[in-house]
């Protein structure tokens, strides 16, 4: 397969790279995705049948204040890719959020692929019309929706960081920590989901999927585990959304049923294995 990877440089992109063989890797400067001539004319110079879109717009608060610019990325940018790939036959894989969930505090069954959406947010909002936008105009389409991506590209500055990057370094300035322990998710690592990105394509089964690391935690659990698994001492509290106060609101609950792509052969790893693995690679 022959692939064009928009958002190369990212955290998935930077790690979809390095898994695929025949991959043409785009930036921002190649192509943006908010401009529909950049689009068209990068695209029409590659020779692949398989566009990958791992770039978005991924400021959840800012988003808020300027939704027009997460709406041009996250919804228009993956509306023309997917006219595009559906004139010229090609299969579209497009990444969303758990984020499209509203998720509230008595929740506990994981969300499904046939659950409906409820975003909360602008953010949220532009990622599910982005993802409908490529169902209804790109049949050959993959739309993966994903949680709380970390990768090492955010080591190297591109993208917007991650939760343990920010924790690390949180982690050797204070002596205490006040963490989030009312959302329920499970944030998972971008060399994992590559992987099975990558594994879905082969399977040639187009649809909507649900796709992280397996297992569940909450944004203080998932601190707590960062700090012992890399031997740092800080003391924790945790505290509600609410107390945090953040601009845009985040659900609540937003774990995902990962058993489509588990019949069709794909599971990622428990999260804190995933973890366990992208600390001893940053480390090594
Ligand atoms: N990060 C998360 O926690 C999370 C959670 C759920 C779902 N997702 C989804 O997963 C996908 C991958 O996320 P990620 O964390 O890997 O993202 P990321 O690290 O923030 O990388 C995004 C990439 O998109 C590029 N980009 C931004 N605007 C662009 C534009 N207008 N045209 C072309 N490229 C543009 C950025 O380029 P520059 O490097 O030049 O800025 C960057 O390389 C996205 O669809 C995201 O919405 C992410």
């Amino acid at each position: 397969m022959n692939v064009a990877l928009i958002g190369s440089q990212g955290q998935l992109g930077s790690d979809l790279a390095s898994c695929l063989n025949d991959v043409t890797a785009l930036t921002r400067d190649q192509l943006d995705i908010t401009d529909e001539n950049s689009v068209r004319n990068c695209l029409a110079n590659i020779d692949a049948d398989i566009v990958i879109n791992a770039a978005a717009y991924n400021f959840v608060d800012k988003a808020e204040d300027e939704p027009d610019l997460a709406y041009r990325a996250n919804a228009l940018g993956p509306w023309c890719l997917a006219k595009l790939c559906a004139e010229e036959d090609k299969t579209l894989v497009h990444v969303s959020s758990d984020y499209v969930f509203a998720g509230d505090r008595q929740r506990s069954k994981p969300y499904d692929e046939t659950d409906r959406p409820t975003p909360t947010s602008a953010y949220a909002i532009s990622k599910l019309a982005g993802e409908q936008y490529v169902q209804a105009y790109c049949p050959k389409h993959f739309v993966v929706r994903t949680c709380g991506l970390y990768g090492h590209a955010a080591l190297r500055g591109r993208g917007k960081g991650n939760f343990v990057e920010t924790m690390l370094r949180l982690g050797s300035e204070r002596d205490q920590l006040s963490i989030v322990d009312d959302q329920r998710c499970t944030p998972t690592a971008t060399a994992d989901l590559a992987k099975g990105i990558v594994d879905l394509l082969k399977s040639n089964e187009f649809g909507l999927y649900h796709l992280t690391n397996d297992g569940d935690m909450t944004w203080f659990e998932f601190a707590a585990e960062i700090f012992r698994a890399a031997g740092i001492d800080v003391e924790l509290t945790p505290i509600t959304t609410e107390q945090f106060g953040a601009q845009a609101d985040r659900p609540r609950y937003s774990v995902l049923s990962n058993n489509r792509a588990q019949q069709l052969g794909i599971s990622l790893p428990h999260w804190k294995d995933a973890l366990g693995e992208y600390l001893a690679e940053r480390n090594g």
